[in-house]
């Protein structure tokens, strides 16, 4: 099929290089156009894995190319996806600017029966609002159907998540665009749920706050844990062989963060309140979210002792390991922190550094896990690079100015750093 996605950041990218990889003709756009031009020199603008693989083996196929014409695109295509970023407003809601502008876009463009696919996550009712600026801007009366596919891929393994799918959700009110949207995602052998569009749209809203509650209440957990002499570790995994629980999702750490978690628990919250309701459970998973980076700073306190004067070293920026998205990522909360404690502080991440840069600048980047470690009164691990797993832990305790270790993610093994000399404060354990 013919296909224009609109909006060429994580989901737009990776949705469209892997409908092209699935042999369909694509044509990636954006309004951005320094990303566009990087793309068109092959050039990632994301790091992701995989993801790269992809673009180039399309590219030179010719089934997938990048533009800034947004009009041309959608003249074009049969499908359109709409992919735009939603982030929250000054009061939490979704702010729909985008998804507006790209609506009035295609409404302009508009030549012939198309389906536009809505993968942003909007409020639920956002259809019918896209459906109206089509209409309303179209020079002629063209027919089209307009259905919500929301995305669940997770930044690091987005490409994975593409291709092998625990579910295709569709949202749409005529037979022949669902049809269309079902051959379209047959090739991945996931169960597809066809529904309407307003529960469409809520069951990604639902999924997100779930997943953001089930690691709240697993942090709620580890604080209890680790007061009553229990290990969080084996509690979640005594808890994950319970198939009405599950394993995943249950690692207690230095909270959620990411582009989705953070903006759409908010998102619901408010929507939930426009609509006289109350989801006290979100809000409280959102507190807890909130709460549990002064828990890691504490933790900090807890081991070198009053914060001013002292150097503390960070390892990790991403909000989670193989991305190199710091939006909402817990690290800014807590270096911020810190800081206002007056610490210096140091950082090393493997691939975030350059988008860490653009939100905090007066800290110091180190170039690896070593240089950070020189000199500092403690090291903070904040994201479960596998890299931080296999470092040189005797070298560091000979770098290290205070041998303290606060394991935000649990991803090192206190056993051996203790045994090493090393003070260790993991989360819950
Ligand atoms: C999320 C959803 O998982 C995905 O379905 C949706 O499409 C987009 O939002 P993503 O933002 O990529 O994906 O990250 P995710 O893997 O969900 O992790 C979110 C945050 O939770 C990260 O900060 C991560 O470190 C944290 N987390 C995750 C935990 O603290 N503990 C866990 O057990 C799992």
């Amino acid at each position: 099929m013919k296909i224009c996605v609109i909006g060429t950041g994580y989901v737009g990218l990776v949705t469209g290089a892997c409908l092209a990889q699935m042999g369909h003709q694509v044509v990636c756009t954006d309004v951005d156009e320094e990303k566009i031009s990087k793309l068109c020199h092959g050039l990632m603008p994301i790091y992701e894995p995989g993801l790269d693989e992809i673009v180039t083996k399309n590219r030179k196929r010719m089934n997938l190319e990048f533009s800034t014409n947004i009009e041309a695109g959608v003249k074009a295509s049969e499908l359109i996806f709409i992919c735009v970023g939603t982030p929250s407003d000054e009061n939490g809601a979704a702010d729909l600017s985008s998804v507006k502008k790209v609506a009035k876009k295609i409404g302009r463009a508009i030549n012939s029966y198309k389906i536009i696919v809505n993968k942003s996550t909007v409020p639920v009712g956002s259809i019918r609002l896209v459906s109206d600026l089509i209409r309303e801007n179209a020079s002629d009366f063209y027919n089209f159907d307009v259905v919500s596919n929301p995305e669940f891929l997770r930044e690091g393994t987005a490409v994975s998540d593409f291709f092998k799918p625990d579910r295709i959700i569709i949202g749409s009110t005529n037979e022949k665009a669902s049809a269309v949207m079902e051959e379209l995602y047959r090739p991945l052998k996931a169960p597809v749920l066809i529904t309407d569009p307003e529960s469409s749209e809520m069951t990604k809203y639902a999924s997100n706050a779930f997943l953001a509650t089930k690691i709240s209440f697993i942090n709620e957990i580890a604080r209890i844990c680790e007061k009553i002499g229990a290990d969080v570790k084996e509690v979640a995994k005594g808890m994950g062989y319970d198939k009405r629980i599950g394993p995943e999702f249950l690692e207690a750490g230095a909270g959620w963060g990411g582009s989705c978690l953070p903006k759409d628990s908010k998102a619901l919250v408010k929507m939930a309140e426009e609509h006289n309701c109350n989801f006290s459970l979100l809000e409280g998973a959102v507190r807890i979210n909130e709460e549990q980076q002064k828990y890691v700073t504490s933790k900090v306190e807890k081991l070198v002792g009053e914060l001013r004067g002292k150097r503390i070293g960070i390892m990790g920026l991403s909000f989670k390991p193989n991305t190199d998205d710091v939006r909402d990522s817990p690290a800014i909360a807590i270096i911020e922190k810190i800081k206002a404690k007056g610490a210096k502080v140091k950082v090393y991440d493997p691939v975030a550094e350059e988008n860490f840069k653009k939100i905090l600048t007066d800290v110091e980047y180190c170039d690896d896990a070593y240089q950070v470690t020189e000199g500092s009164n403690a090291l903070l691990f904040l994201t479960a690079w596998e890299e931080f797993k296999n470092l040189d832990f005797p070298k560091i305790k000979e770098l290290i100015e205070f041998p303290a270790i606060i394991d935000a993610r649990n991803c090192l093994d206190p056993g051996a750093l203790k045994e090493m000399g090393f003070l260790y404060e993991g989360i819950g354990r």
